[in-house]
């Protein structure tokens, strides 16, 4: 199956993109079938919306082709999110409006907050919230909020806090169980169902 992980931080290095290589290896190590791809949003790849993309511009065309090929493919998500001043990162927010139901729709997501501190509840509401209306992303219900980040998933045993970091990764196995489960049986569901109705091309 193959499972893309969008990594949500502007930042190069950043924690989210720490724990995007991490799931990368877990996913193809110790998960069978499982075809892992990390997209990395460092350092803004995608440059903001704007008009042109709606114009066919060749530019945007030529930039978005492989990744929208690669979501096409992709039978689940996962979507690292750091809180960023409360919220999702702006570039977060745009990849979102840069791909569509076709690449996304009825498609199973696992959100994986991060936060140095002890926040990454807001940008769990924010993208359970708008971000997957018109892409008609799925979000399934399980979520990982990983605070004090900065602790754990490290490399080196004794820059972690084990306990938290034994906790996070179980808890993190676990999840990955149910995305896959949920990538089954909505491949299922989308070969089985008329999901894509030309009258109804956006959510309400
Ligand atoms: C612009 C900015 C704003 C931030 N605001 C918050 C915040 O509101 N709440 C929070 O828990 N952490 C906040 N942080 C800290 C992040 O949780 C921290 O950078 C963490 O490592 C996750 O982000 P990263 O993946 O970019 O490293 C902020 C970080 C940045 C760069």
């Amino acid at each position: 199956m193959k499972i893309t992980i969008i990594s949500g931080s502007h930042r190069n290095p950043s924690q989210s993109e720490k724990i995007g290589r991490y799931i990368e290896s877990l996913l193809k190590d110790d998960f069978d079938n499982a075809e892992p791809y990390l997209y990395l949003l460092a350092d803004n790849p995608l440059p903001l919306w704007d008009q042109s993309i709606w114009e066919q511009d060749e530019t945007w065309v030529a930039r978005l082709a492989p990744l929208k090929e690669q979501l096409s493919k992709s039978d689940a998500f996962v979507i690292i999110v750091p809180e960023w001043h409360g919220q999702v990162p702006a570039g977060l927010k745009n990849f979102f409006l840069m791909f569509n139901r076709f690449e996304l729709g009825h498609k199973p997501a696992f959100i994986v907050a991060v936060s140095s501190a002890n926040g990454g509840a807001y940008p769990v509401a924010e993208l359970r919230m708008s971000s997957y209306k018109n892409n008609r992303l799925c979000y399934i219900p399980e979520q990982l909020i990983i605070r004090d980040v900065e602790k754990v998933f490290n490399r080196k045993p004794e820059d972690n806090d084990t306990e938290a970091d034994s906790y996070y990764k179980s808890r993190l196995n676990w999840c990955l169980d149910i995305l896959i489960g949920y990538g089954k049986a909505l491949k299922t569901m989308r070969n089985n169902t008329p999901v894509h109705h030309d009258d109804f091309a956006n959510g309400m």
